[in-house]
């Protein structure tokens, strides 16, 4: 069974796959797939041809955990979410430029990851799971419960819009 676990960058993805590693989980990290299919690269972020990426892509039976992964033929997938205000205190820690901070405080706040993703799996394999006042050894057994059908589906009970900027 392949599973995904998706997010906006700073949901904890890489933080969970580590985690999944640690406990002996089959983990592949999609940054480390995206090579060969890299079109263009601005400011250091690459730029990739996401059907050709996943068309290409060789089904893995453990955990597929990266920015790309809602796209895959995934069995279940896992999509990690961030209060915007953490996310922004996460981002900022990065040193990533206020720009792509906000950027993507914003598709957090929008549910952008989970509405590309119900574009191409049905509800009832999705699980999305809040980390921001969670630990990730927590967020971890909830994926292994889900993976194993005691934890039941679950999307759309997180709502970020108040976060939303007004304004110029
Ligand atoms: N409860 C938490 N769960 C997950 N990560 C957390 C949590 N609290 C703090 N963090 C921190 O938030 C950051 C999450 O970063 P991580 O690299 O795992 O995100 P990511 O989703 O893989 O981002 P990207 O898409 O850019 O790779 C890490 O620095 C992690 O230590
Ligand atoms: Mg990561």
């Amino acid at each position: 069974m392949m599973v995904g676990i998706a997010g906006t960058p700073g949901t904890g993805k890489t933080a969970l796959g580590d985690e999944l590693a640690r406990r002996g989980e089959r983990v592949v990290r999609v940054a480390e797939t995206v090579g060969p299919f890299v079109v263009d690269e601005v400011d250091g972020v690459r730029e990739v041809d996401e059907e050709a990426w996943s068309a290409a892509f060789e089904p893995v039976d453990g955990y597929v955990e990266g920015g790309l992964a809602h796209l895959l033929p995934c069995d279940r997938l896992v999509i990690l979410r961030c209060r915007p205000d953490e996310l922004e205190r996460r981002l900022n820690a990065r040193g990533y430029p206020p720009a792509k901070v906000r950027e993507n405080v914003e598709a957090e706040a929008l549910d952008v990851v989970l509405c590309e993703a119900l574009e191409r799996h049905p509800p009832d394999r999705v699980l999305e799971i809040e980390t921001t006042d969670r630990p990730v050894g927590e967020t971890a057994d909830l994926v292994a419960a889900f993976v194993a059908g005691r934890e039941p589906p679950s999307h759309g009970r997180i709502d970020f819009s108040g976060y939303l900027v007004v304004g110029p």
